[in-house]
């Protein structure tokens, strides 16, 4: 995505399968996307991150209507690293967008921030747009120090050789799958936290996406703020329908 494609008004809607889906579930879902082509959007950009083993049948079955993304990639380039997928094998695959920083892969597999950054830069140079996901734990908010975790998850990253364009994800870790949310004002506060973050780093003009338990009936309070460039969707966007709901909350 070129700076030029994202105005505020063209909303990105992410989903997330994490590790669920098989072969014949990720064809049927391209197979929906395809078909309801017409019901999506067109100021919308809906970016799929199935399992990597998933991107080709769903490239294949969605025929261009859905944008790929990978959900994990690695810090080194190629070589001995069993069972590491590179940031060039993602591109190969067709993948435009990567997570990076998940809070699942920060605190069930320790990546901290010269990890996450390092993947994020892999991913640049191979032409791919990082998706940083960010968060505080509830324990962090109870203790008010939201945003000085939020600064840290973010310092340095203005530093970055970041060739390509960045998005970063505004997850609180206590949102995750918990069916819980912040308020939409809530999230409109820490999403002005966030761009100062930013703009004190010497970026401006990122997108921000809010995740943590997005459903069809909660989307909209999300995406019609002027602070919100879009979401990011786990379980519910395993329903093929429920997500292009989510997608067409901009509409509603
Ligand atoms: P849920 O939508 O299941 O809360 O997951 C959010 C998430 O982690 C997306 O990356």
């Amino acid at each position: 995505m070129s700076r030029e494609e994202i105005t505020p008004h063209r909303k990105i809607f992410v989903a997330n399968w994490k590790m669920n889906g098989t072969s014949s579930f990720a064809e049927a879902y391209g197979a929906f996307f395809r078909e309801k082509y017409q019901d999506v959007p067109k100021n919308t950009f809906t970016i799929i991150c199935p399992p990597a083993p998933y991107l080709k049948i769903l490239h294949d079955a969605a025929q261009g209507i859905v944008l790929l993304g990978i959900q994990n990639t690695a810090t080194e380039r190629k070589g001995a690293f069993t069972g590491e997928i590179s940031a060039d094998m993602a591109a190969d695959m067709g993948c435009r967008y990567g997570l990076v920083g998940h809070s699942e892969r920060r605190h069930l597999y320790q990546e901290n921030n010269t990890i996450v950054f390092e993947k994020a830069v892999r991913l640049a140079e191979a032409g791919i747009t990082p998706i940083l996901c960010v968060g505080e734990t509830y324990e962090q908010r109870e203790a008010g120090q939201t945003a000085c975790i939020l600064a840290q998850q973010l310092q340095g990253m203005g530093r970055l050789p970041l060739t390509q364009e960045v998005i970063v994800a505004y997850e609180p870790v206590w949102a995750i799958g918990t069916g819980k949310t912040p308020t939409p004002q809530n999230v409109q506060e820490t999403h002005r936290t966030i761009h100062a973050i930013l703009r004190a780093e010497g970026l401006s003009a990122i997108p921000l996406l809010y995740g943590g338990s997005v459903t069809a009936a909660n989307a909209k309070d999300f995406v019609s703020l002027e602070e919100v460039q879009g979401v990011l969707v786990g379980g519910a966007s395993l329903k093929c329908e429920e997500f292009l709901s989510i997608v067409q909350s901009i509409e509603l």
